[in-house]
């Protein structure tokens, strides 16, 4: 990695430290930056949470999920053992204030022995009730105070559960923590290919003329997972897609194709830019809620011959459930460079196959010359993941007599680069919160505005008990009518791979 910053020392205390996502996902991301030697020389993580063990049992579970999910997972037992040295960990109730001066004290003795110079950061990883608790019983005891060291505190999703909600957590938080202490987490932004949206935008010139309502057609945004909901029954349940997926990862990827050029590549900058995006959004009106939004629901299938449950039948799922496991949407961007382009996304859980990608789709050429497939559209895919990349798709001439005209790809792969290390979205995260760079996070006003847009569905859902809620097979792309919300326009959706539920259609390449 050629990728280096300035980090102090410094402590990183972990909430939620016995739950899945610290197994998964962050104790594998700091142990990535350990072997990518980013972390300080004087450096400690300690891990907080209720269940009773000590630190020797709780580096043992954590060497397991390094083992699993790490980047280096087959580093040697002792480069791992060097890492969690610095591994402690600490049982307490955090929902009850009267338990931190415990915190305190053992946040004072690993201080002193590493010399980590007083500099915290607080990473929330507990469910979300304890999000206005923790900062607070923090505060009571003066740990949110900067005069020694630095204090950050980092907030996983979900930021609310609706507009109402994240306005009062944010309020709340700033109760207790200036704004700029804050570090609101989405993880699609720590994506490497989320990150080069912007410099595929922004370092390239021959794509800015295009980038308007007077080239493109339209914008296909997609995150697909095959998936399901993987234990997480009942805090999906009470969420849905659109609160999943759609108010945080789509429309940060939204904002980041639509935004204009920053003056700067810095967290105020291109705060500034998506913040005008969030504010342009079309409202939906009552026909939009009705016409141009779809939700679905997977049902039972078989999926390369295996049986797959169908949502009702998950663990901690209401058996007579209305929760949307499939969303899309059509909708508009009022300002100048957008107006009248239509933008399309849709996420869902057990779809064919795990797919981010965004389609620009440009405008055709406005003569046909040429003898020419229907198929032959200017597409440029901006593919976020698995296969990270880029694709263009041209028209070219068939060799041969005449001039038929054949849609060929100019393609890219991350996979081609000689070093193609990509960094885990919470290893860059991590360390850019270690860093004091929080370019890549959301701010509150933002949180909420895109709240404030999605707001209208989620009331028209609570008011609309009986309101469309469509089946698909699991394994297949979604309920039907979701193909009408573009194909009514005389285009489709792109589909990366087959519909498995339903004998291969549905297959674009
Ligand atoms: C999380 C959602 O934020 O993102 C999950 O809560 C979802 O339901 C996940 O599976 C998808 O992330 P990724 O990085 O696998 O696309």
């Amino acid at each position: 990695m050629n990728y280096q910053k300035n980090i102090e020392n410094q402590i990183m205390v972990i909430f939620g430290a016995s739950g899945d996502l610290t197994y998964r996902k962050l104790i594998p991301a700091i142990f990535d930056l350990h072997e990518n030697k980013l972390l300080p020389t004087h450096f400690a993580v300690l891990g907080v949470s209720r269940s009773d063990i000590s630190d020797t049992e709780y580096r043992k579970k954590m060497k397991k999920g390094i083992k699993l999910f790490s980047h280096y997972k087959d580093a040697s037992d002792s480069a791992i053992d060097v890492f969690l040295s610095k591994v402690f960990y600490l049982s307490m109730d955090t929902g009850d204030g009267k338990e931190y001066g415990i915190l305190k004290e053992k946040l004072s003795e690993i201080d002193t022995e590493y010399k980590t110079e007083k500099n915290y950061i607080f990473y929330l990883s507990t469910p979300p009730h304890l999000y206005p608790k923790i900062p607070k019983y923090l505060y009571g005891q003066g740990l949110n105070l900067q005069r020694k060291g630095f204090r950050r505190i980092i907030i996983e999703k979900p930021f609310g559960h609706d507009l109402q909600s994240a306005q009062d957590l944010n309020k709340k938080l700033l109760e207790f923590f200036d704004d700029e202490q804050i570090y609101r987490i989405d993880h699609y932004l720590g994506k490497e290919t989320v990150q080069n949206l912007m410099v595929t935008r922004f370092a390239n010139g021959i794509y800015e003329p295009l980038w308007n309502r007077n080239y493109i057609q339209h914008v296909e945004v997609t995150a697909a997972e095959s998936i399901g909901v993987e234990g997480r029954g009942g805090y999906y349940d009470e969420a849905g897609a659109l609160r999943d997926m759609v108010q945080n990862h789509l429309m940060q990827l939204v904002a980041l194709i639509a935004m204009e050029p920053p003056t700067k590549i810095n967290a105020e900058a291109i705060k500034y830019e998506k913040m005008k995006v969030f504010q342009a959004l079309h409202p939906l009106s009552e026909e939009d809620l009705k016409k141009n939004v779809i939700r679905g629901q997977y049902s039972d299938s078989k999926v390369r011959g295996e049986e797959i449950a169908g949502y009702r039948q998950e663990k901690s799922v209401d058996k007579e459930s209305r929760t949307e496991t499939f969303f899309a949407m059509k909708f508009f961007i009022d300002n100048w460079r957008w107006a009248g382009v239509p933008f399309y996304i849709r996420t869902g859980k057990r779809l064919p196959t795990r797919v981010s990608e965004i389609v620009i789709h440009f405008k055709p050429s406005p003569q046909q010359l040429f003898c020419t497939n229907e198929d032959n559209e200017n597409q440029l895919i901006l593919r976020i993941q698995p296969d990270e990349g880029i694709l263009l798709k041209t028209g070219m001439k068939m060799p041969g007599n005449g001039y038929e005209v054949k849609s060929v790809n100019m393609d890219f792969h991350y996979t081609d680069l000689d070093n193609h290390y990509i960094p885990e979205a919470y290893e860059r995260l991590i360390l850019d919160c270690m860093a004091g760079d929080s370019t890549l996070f959301m701010d509150g006003p933002a949180s909420e505005e895109t709240w404030r847009f999605v707001q209208p569905i989620l009331t028209y859902w609570e008011n609309n008990k009986d309101a469309p809620l469509y089946g698909y097979p699991a394994g297949s792309w979604g309920p039907e009518k979701s193909d009408n919300l573009i194909e009514g326009e005389n285009q489709k959706w792109r589909y990366p791979c087959k519909n498995l539920a339903d004998d291969g259609i549905y297959c674009e390449l």
